[in-house]
């Protein structure tokens, strides 16, 4: 799958974002190293700081179906420029991504990029700080 057809899965999502609050619609796609696609879409909440961001929505559906290894993911957003996830799903990003995944940050307007988390939050924190690690 290409990251322009990812993107469009991305736009497809967007359109059930449940945004009554900030009425910016964001949608995100993860491509599984398997050949799925998740899709997620923000959740806005009355209180606002339970917002989940599409890029975790389609992340964590990914997970809690079963997926451990991704391929690629795509996000877009109505933006000038491609859309800039925030740094709570950086860090989700930093836990379940290869440092050199493919990142499509798109735009409603046809901006897009192709970056990686390692360029995304330099200097993760992740599991090689922990002693336990090789419990996980
Ligand atoms: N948002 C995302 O879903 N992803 C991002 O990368 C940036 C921000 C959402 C959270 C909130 O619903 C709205 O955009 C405005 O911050």
């Amino acid at each position: 799958m290409t990251g322009k057809e990812l993107l469009s899965k991305a736009e497809e999502a967007r359109k059930n974002a449940y945004v009554p609050y900030s009425g910016f619609a964001v949608g995100a796609a993860a491509l599984s190293k398997d050949g799925r696609v998740f899709t997620g879409c923000n959740i806005e909440n009355a209180a606002y700081g339970v917002t989940n961001c599409a890029e975790r929505t389609a992340i964590f559906k990914a997970i809690s179906e079963g997926v451990r290894e991704f391929a690629a993911l795509a996000v877009v957003a109505d933006t000038a420029g491609p859309v800039s996830p925030c740094g709570a799903c950086r860090q989700v990003m930093a836990e379940f991504f290869e440092p050199d995944m493919p990142i499509y940050l798109g735009s409603m307007q046809g901006a897009g990029i192709q970056t990686e988390i390692k360029s995304l939050l330099p200097g993760a924190f992740t599991s090689k700080e922990l002693k336990h690690k090789d419990d996980y």
